[in-house]
């Protein structure tokens, strides 16, 4: 099967119309996409799909631009951001029957990297048409979708095994409504000591999180993931690009920058009932 092939069988089982409350599945026809009431989008020359709707944008470039897309790419190619990977692939566990969903993936980073080489299936959503784009021209074999995560999630209930969201968005009712009930939800949040030497001690957001959750996830483990590199100048410049700040680094040049995040891995409350596949 080739990337074409594998994209159009997730496109078919759980891909949902975005327009207004229209939200029949999607269906491949050629180069587009389309519903029964006839609502269409275009495949994209590199395979995403720009599912935005004109309600669900404040701006007309939302998300991270170009540049802030680049500059986060160019870090990991660096392999500064690895031990975080490593660490998210070692509790996430994903293996080769998972449905993997990344919302708010940005240049596909971890979800490609995590879902290429275990050959399961990744669906990654990102309000940035840069990041998306990115996406989809490294990792072909996911499915890459422009869509707000903090709206309709466009997928069909329960079609994820497992959901993730690293220092991304987190749009609790949506994430338990497109999860099996024996899923598994993975949420990254800076952890105090994230980018420390250049923005100072951050907040613990561990407590919060959980109770921001609490409402339909029960949390299951909890660990945090620490890389402290040493990075040239430029690449100090690409850390600030990445979080929107063009502050001026309070390191010099060839400084220690560490990266550090907070993994939350919750399980829906309830579960699943016995013998349910879901
Ligand atoms: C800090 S970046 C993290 C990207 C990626 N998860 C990573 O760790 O490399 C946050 C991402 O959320 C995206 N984003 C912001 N608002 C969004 C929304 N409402 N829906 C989907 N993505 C959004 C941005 O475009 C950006 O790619
Ligand atoms: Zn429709």
């Amino acid at each position: 099967m080739n990337a074409d092939d594998v994209r159009l069988g997730y496109t078919r089982r759980m891909l949902l119309c975005p327009v207004r409350a229209c939200r029949l599945p999607l269906i491949r026809d050629g180069r587009r996409v389309a519903c029964e009431r006839k609502h269409s989008f275009d495949i994209a020359r590199s395979g995403y799909i720009n599912l935005l709707q004109p309600q669900d944008r404040r701006s007309k470039n939302p998300g991270d631009s170009a540049e802030a897309v680049a500059a986060r790419r160019r870090l990991q190619d660096l392999g500064a951001t690895r031990p975080l990977l490593e660490a998210i692939a070692a509790l996430l566990d994903v293996g080769k029957g998972d449905v993997v969903l990344d919302a708010g993936c940005g240049d596909g980073f971890y979800l490609g990297s995590l879902v290429e080489p275990c050959g399961c299936e990744g669906h990654g959503i990102d309000i940035s048409v840069p990041a998306i784009q990115a996406a989809a021209r490294r990792y072909p074999r996911c499915e890459w979708i422009v869509a707000n995560a903090d709206r309709f999630v466009p997928y069909a209930d329960r079609a994820f095994s497992a959901v993730m969201s690293i220092t991304a968005r987190q749009n609790v009712g949506e994430f338990r409504r497109v999860l099996r009930a024996n899923g598994r939800l993975l949420v990254a949040v800076p952890a105090p000591d994230d980018l420390i030497e250049l923005r100072g001690t951050g907040r613990d957001r561990t407590a919060r999180t959980i109770a921001d959750f609490g409402s339909d996830f029960e949390l299951a483990a909890q660990t945090r993931a620490t890389a402290t590199v040493s990075l040239d100048d430029a690449a100090v410049r690409d850390v600030l690009l990445a979080i929107y700040r063009p502050l001026r680094p309070r390191v010099s040049a060839a400084s220690r920058v560490t990266f550090s995040l907070d993994l939350l891995l919750f399980r829906p409350r309830g579960g699943a009932a016995k013998g349910s596949p879901f």
